[in-house]
C-alpha cells in the first residue's frame, strides 16, 4: 500500500475533494485525522470509512482558527505518534468582482483560505522536522494561476496557496519535507452541484469551456493528492500539478474558423 503506516491530517475532509482524499488515503493504508467545520458531514465520512475497516478519526474543527489547528495536529501526534502528511483543503470566501468585495469579506477570505494554510503548515512542520520527513499537499486551483470574473478574493487567496507551496517546498527541501499544490479545474462537488441548481446556464458554460467537455470527479483530484503525498513523488517539491481537463492550457480565445491558409 502506498501510504502504509503514515499519519495524515486532512482539513475540509467532510465533502468533495477532501472526502475523496480521505477515501484514497485510508485505502492506501494511512491513518487519517479528518477535520471539518461541518460535524454531520465529517462524522458521516469517518463513520463510513471506519465501517470499511479504515483507521480514521473525525474532529469537529474550524481550520481557520489557529487554536483548532493546534488541537487537530496535537491529536494526530498524540494519538499516532507523529504526522507524515498534511492536506490543507478547506476553503471559504466572498464572491464578487474586485470593486464589489467588502473589506471584511476580503480579509476573511484570505484568513480562511490562505492564512490558515500557512498556520497549519507552520504547526505541522514541528513533528515533521522532528521526524525528518513529511509531505504537505495544498489544494490550490487553476483559479490561483489565472483570473476569473467575479471570484477576485478566491483568485488572490489561491495564488497565495500556490506560492506558499513553492516557498515551503524550497525552505524545507533539505529537511526531508516536501510541499506541493494541486490545482483542480471545475470538479463535481457540492458547491458545483449548488451552482447547477441556481444557475444551470452558467454550469453548462463552465462545462463547455473545459476542453474535455466535462467536470472533473473528486477522485480524480484525490489521485493527484495521493501521488504528491506518497513516496512516489520523492523528488517532487515546491510545485503544482494541474488537473483540469485542459482548461488552463487554453488561452481563452474562441475557436478560430474561416481564416484561410494565407491569414
Ligand atoms: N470543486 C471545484 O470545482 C474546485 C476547483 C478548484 C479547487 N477547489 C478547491 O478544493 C477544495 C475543496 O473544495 P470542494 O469543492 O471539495 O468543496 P466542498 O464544499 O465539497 O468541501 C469543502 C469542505 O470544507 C469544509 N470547510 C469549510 N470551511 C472550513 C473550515 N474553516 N474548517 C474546516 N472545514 C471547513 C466544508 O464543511 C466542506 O466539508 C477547496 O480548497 C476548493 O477551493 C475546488
Amino acid at each position: 500500500m502506498r501510504l502504509d503506516g503514515k499519519v495524515a491530517v486532512i482539513t475540509g475532509g467532510g465533502s468533495g475533494i477532501g472526502a475523496a482524499t480521505a477515501r484514497a488515503f485510508t485505502r492506501e493504508g494511512a491513518r487519517v485525522v479528518l477535520a471539518d467545520i461541518d460535524a454531520d458531514a465529517g462524522g458521516r465520512v469517518a463513520a463510513e470509512l471506519r465501517a470499511g475497516g479504515a483507521t480514521i478519526d473525525f474532529l469537529h474543527a474550524d481550520a481557520a482558527d489557529p487554536a483548532e489547528i493546534d488541537r487537530v495536529v496535537g491529536f494526530a501526534v498524540g494519538e499516532h505518534g507523529g504526522l507524515d502528511i498534511l492536506h490543507n483543503n478547506h476553503v471559504g470566501f466572498e464572491a464578487g468582482r474586485i470593486g464589489d468585495l467588502t473589506l471584511d469579506g476580503f480579509r476573511r477570505s484570505l484568513d480562511i483560505g490562505l492564512v490558515s494554510y500557512w498556520y497549519a503548515t507552520k504547526v505541522a512542520l514541528g513533528p515533521m522536522l522532528a521526524a525528518g520527513r513529511g509531505s504537505i499537499v495544498n489544494t490550490a486551483s487553476v483559479s490561483g494561476l489565472a483570473g476569473d470574473f467575479g471570484l477576485g478574493a478566491y483568485n488572490v487567496l489561491k495564488a497565495g496557496v500556490v506560492n506558499l507551496s513553492r516557498v515551503t517546498g524550497i525552505e524545507y527541501a533539505r529537511k526531508g519535507i516536501r510541499c506541493n499544490a494541486v490545482c483542480p479545474g471545475p470538479i463535481g462537488t457540492p458547491p458545483i452541484d449548488r451552482l447547477r441548481e441556481r444557475a444551470p446556464q452558467t454550469w453548462e458554460d463552465i462545462r463547455d469551456a473545459i476542453p474535455m467537455g466535462r467536470y472533473g470527479r473528486p477522485e480524480e483530484i484525490a489521485a493527484v493528492v495521493l501521488f504528491l503525498a506518497s513516496d512516489e513523488a520523492a523528488f517532487v517539491t515546491g510545485t503544482h500539478v494541474v488537473a483540469d481537463g485542459g482548461l488552463w492550457a487554453h488561452s481563452g480565445m474562441p475557436p478560430l474558423g474561416g481564416l484561410g491558409p494565407d491569414f
